[in-house]
């Protein structure tokens, strides 16, 4: 007899560095003010880490938050997945390493890069890996030092990103509760709009138009923009769909935290009023895969949601990628 389990969250953390980044500190950097930053993209400031130390830091820091929100040893975790577009190493992964810190000697570990999408790429793996009975417990981490890869002399992206984690212990939870669906989706043709070379550089196979070809994220800004916000109204009605909900049952939707505008043009064409959208980029920038699980968890924290709600987590990013999850929340 087979069995499946309903899959919810039971436990979450985040970290960030104390290094504050202000939109008047850029304007000492980069060619660019506070009220052009504050009027295009929403965000005020952000958060860096300091040159010498790596990301992944941040990560144990919010893994342990989430396990002690869980009420879950480390030792329990059956399964690491790091979502992050900014290893520290390409190997060992941020996984590999995050379980060593934290003491997860019995989980398998693997870092997973969807760009932004990341950590909704992570939610589905993980909710597949719990349903089917096969792993217990899933720590999935949104782990981002974004401030290492972003070119400082370009002020059409530095002024955008900021470092940070959010992470999620994943479990079985009571039937009813719990991810109801998940949808992720990728269109590699529009990969080209927002590059980080890694390993090769040169002129094959997607355009790298990053100056000089330096190792510096590259973006065309308007492109991705366009993108955005049809793709994060496609991505939240097609869970609605899937799960047989309309808006009016939606209490939260946490999305990618990129650009005020962004979210005003998607929450406009989803016809949603804005206080039912979480924001908080104004402290901290876009933090790449970071982004939802540090914006839900703020929610968790504020009680903006209880038992019962139904929230939609929603992301788009590099590859091209974007995800949606429709939760009920189960805490
Ligand atoms: C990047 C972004 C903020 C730019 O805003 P925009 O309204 O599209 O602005 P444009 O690209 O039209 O640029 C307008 C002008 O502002 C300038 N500009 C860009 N960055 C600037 C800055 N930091 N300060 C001052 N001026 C800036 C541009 O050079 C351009 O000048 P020009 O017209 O003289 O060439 C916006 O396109 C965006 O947020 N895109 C999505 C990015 C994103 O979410 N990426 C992450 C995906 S996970």
């Amino acid at each position: 007899m087979s069995m499946t389990y309903s899959c919810g969250i039971l436990g979450l953390g985040s970290s960030l560095p104390e290094k504050v980044l202000t939109n008047y500190d850029l304007e000492k950097i980069v060619d660019t003010s506070d009220e052009w930053i504050s009027k295009r993209t929403g965000i005020s400031q952000r958060r860096v880490l300091d040159e010498d130390k790596p990301a992944y830091q941040l990560g144990v820091d919010a893994a342990k938050k989430a396990l002690d929100d869980a009420g879950i040893e480390a030792e329990e975790l059956d399964l690491i997945i790091v979502t992050t577009e900014t290893p520290d190493y390409l190997t060992p992964s941020m996984s590999c390493i995050i379980q060593s810190k934290i003491g997860a000697q019995k989980a398998a570990a693997f870092d997973l890069n969807a760009a932004c999408s990341g950590f909704i790429y992570g939610m589905t793996i993980a909710n597949q890996f719990i349903k089917s009975g096969y792993y217990k417990h899933v720590l999935v981490v949104g782990c981002e030092g974004l401030s290492k890869i972003v070119d400082w002399k370009d002020r059409n992206t530095c002024v955008l990103f900021g470092d940070g984690a959010g992470a999620a212990v994943l479990g079985p939870v009571e039937e009813g509760y719990g991810i109801i669906t998940t949808h992720i989706g990728a269109d590699g043709v529009l990969g080209k709009n927002i590059t980080m070379p890694c390993c090769y550089i040169g002129p094959e196979d997607i355009q790298v138009r990053s100056g000089d070809n330096k190792k510096v994220l590259w973006m065309d800004g308007s492109e991705v923009f366009k993108f955005a916000v049809r793709i994060m109204e496609q991505a939240t009605n097609k869970v609605l769909e899937d799960s047989g909900l309309s808006m009016e049952d939606i209490k939260l939707i946490v999305p990618h935290q990129a650009n005020i505008r962004i979210i005003e043009g998607a929450a406009k064409r989803l016809k949603v009023s804005e206080d039912k959208i979480f924001t908080n980029l104004h402290k901290y920038g876009n933090i790449s895969s970071a982004s939802i699980p540090l914006g839900l968890n703020e929610a968790y924290r504020e009680k903006l949601i209880s038992k019962g709600d139904n929230l939609v987590l929603v992301g788009f990013g590099g590859g091209l990628t974007w995800g949606s999850v429709l939760v009920r929340w189960s805490k």
